[in-house]
């Protein structure tokens, strides 16, 4: 019991652990832009990111996630900004550590160029 117990937790700590790819996306939910990805962005990012935003609070023209190419681009910014220990984006938080994990597993994980 008590080895069995250790090994699933084991299993379970993997994906915190984001030094290696292939510990994070081992046995990692799946994510896709339609499952997920787009909702979150849009609850989360489109507010000032999309090319439709009425105000962009300064996100530059350049950065829009209005499609899964455009989240290709800049995969690694979002890596970078929004996902990791101490997250930039969005500039006054909101996302809960649970969603962030899924935006690192959808974009080292899932994500392929179009
Ligand atoms: C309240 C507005 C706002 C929201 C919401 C927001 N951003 Fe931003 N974003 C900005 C602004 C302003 C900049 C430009 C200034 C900067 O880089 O800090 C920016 C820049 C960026 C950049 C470019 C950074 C670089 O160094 O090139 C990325 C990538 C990014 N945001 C990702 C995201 C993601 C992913 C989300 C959602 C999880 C998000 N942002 C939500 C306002 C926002």
């Amino acid at each position: 019991m008590i080895p069995l117990l250790s090994l699933l937790l084991a299993c379970g700590d993997s994906g915190e652990d984001s030094g290696s790819t292939d510990a994070l996306c081992q046995d990692a939910p799946v994510v896709t832009w339609e499952y997920w990805g787009q909702g979150f962005l849009t609850e989360s990012c489109q507010s000032c990111h999309a090319s439709t935003s009425a105000d962009r609070n300064g996100a530059p023209a350049s950065v829009t996630f209005d499609t899964e190419a455009q989240v290709w681009t800049h995969r690694d910014a979002i890596l970078a900004t929004a996902t990791g220990a101490e997250p930039t984006m969005p500039p006054r938080g909101g996302p809960s550590p649970d969603d962030r994990d899924l935006l690192e597993i959808w974009l080292r994980c899932w994500l392929e160029e179009p």
